[in-house]
């Protein structure tokens, strides 16, 4: 018989028991091997959150972890949920997400999203090989909204620095970190600003800037997590000028130099931009969900 299970709130101290959970209930490779920076940065989120766990009397079986979005505090996002490989099709993450749904609309939600809640995102939204977690979205009343895909950068090809005339392009250091938050808002909206600014200084991160007369042109950042490349962003104004294919360029070289073969850029907008600038591929597909609560 199935041993009984309960919901609790997630503390503190439960993340070490959910980082175990996710390395093995996350079978998709590169997620497992990344469950604790995953776990920690959906921890890091500073706004309106809420998390659950399901435990029995032995161990920590499921989690379940959701936030208010940063852009439209009626919509909340579901970041997270896991169930252990052994404890499935019993209704864990069926309690779990009923649990998440309560919390998120007590915080203000009418809608629940599966997608991610940028810039404190695992994933853009359900991978489409987590497939029971598809049939369970789909089981739990989810629409299916526009698709999200992340693409892959190999590393084994030129990234030699290039000229550009008349633009500076080089590292960004912590003395840039206010002119660039300021030119990311005014072009971009807050993520944005929060990702470059955590880009800066970081290990395994970093931002490249483009710079002309003292006037910012464009930026691009990576290390949100250690392999995935992003955001990126030309003025408008600077368009066409090859700045971002530069930027692109010289933030891939950082991340072969620190030892990677290949790179995620996340949920990617311009994929022609990406596929011609780097060869990069669409690989990871996500599909992201809506539920009106
Ligand atoms: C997705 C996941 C959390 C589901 O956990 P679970 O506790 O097994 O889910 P439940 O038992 O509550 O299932 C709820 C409903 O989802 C559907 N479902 C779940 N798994 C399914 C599967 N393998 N095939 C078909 N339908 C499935 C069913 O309709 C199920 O209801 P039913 O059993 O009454 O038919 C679990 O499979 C998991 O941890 N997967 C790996 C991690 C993951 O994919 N996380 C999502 C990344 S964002």
């Amino acid at each position: 018989m199935d041993s009984e299970f309960w919901i609790s709130e997630l503390t503190d101290d439960d993340v070490p028991a959910v980082v175990t959970l996710c390395r093995s209930a996350l079978d998709i490779p590169e997620d497992a091997a990344e469950a604790a920076e995953i776990v920690l940065r959906l921890r890091e989120n500073p706004g309106r959150r809420a998390g659950f766990i399901a435990s029995t009397a032995e161990e920590t079986i499921g989690v379940v972890m959701g936030s208010v979005s940063h852009r439209d505090p009626s919509i909340g996002h579901i970041d997270l949920v896991a169930v252990h490989s052994r404890e499935r099709r019993r209704g864990v993450a069926r309690a779990l997400m009923s649990r998440i749904e309560g919390a998120l609309a007590g915080l203000g939600a009418g809608d629940v999203v599966i997608a991610g809640n940028a810039p404190f995102y695992a994933w853009p939204g359900i991978d489409v090989r987590y497939t029971p977690a598809i049939c369970a979205a789909m089981a739990l009343g989810f629409e299916e909204d526009q698709p999200a895909w992340n693409m892959t950068a190999r590393l084994d090809q030129d990234l030699a620095p290039r000229k550009i005339d008349g633009v500076e392009v080089r590292a960004a250091t912590g003395e840039d970190v206010p002119a660039l938050t300021e030119f990311a808002i005014r072009n971009w909206g807050r993520p944005w600003a929060r990702e470059i600014a955590d880009s800066v200084g970081r290990e395994r991160a970093g931002c490249h800037l483009a710079i002309r007369a003292g006037e910012l042109l464009g930026f691009a950042a990576y290390g949100a997590r250690p392999n995935w490349f992003g955001p990126m962003g030309t003025a408008p104004a600077a368009q066409g000028l090859g700045i971002g294919s530069e930027l692109l360029r010289r933030c891939l070289a950082d991340q072969k130099a620190s030892g990677l073969s290949e790179v995620q850029i996340g949920w990617v907008g311009p994929m022609p931009f990406y596929s011609g600038v780097v060869g990069a591929r669409v690989e990871r597909v996500f599909f992201l969900y809506r539920k009106q609560i």
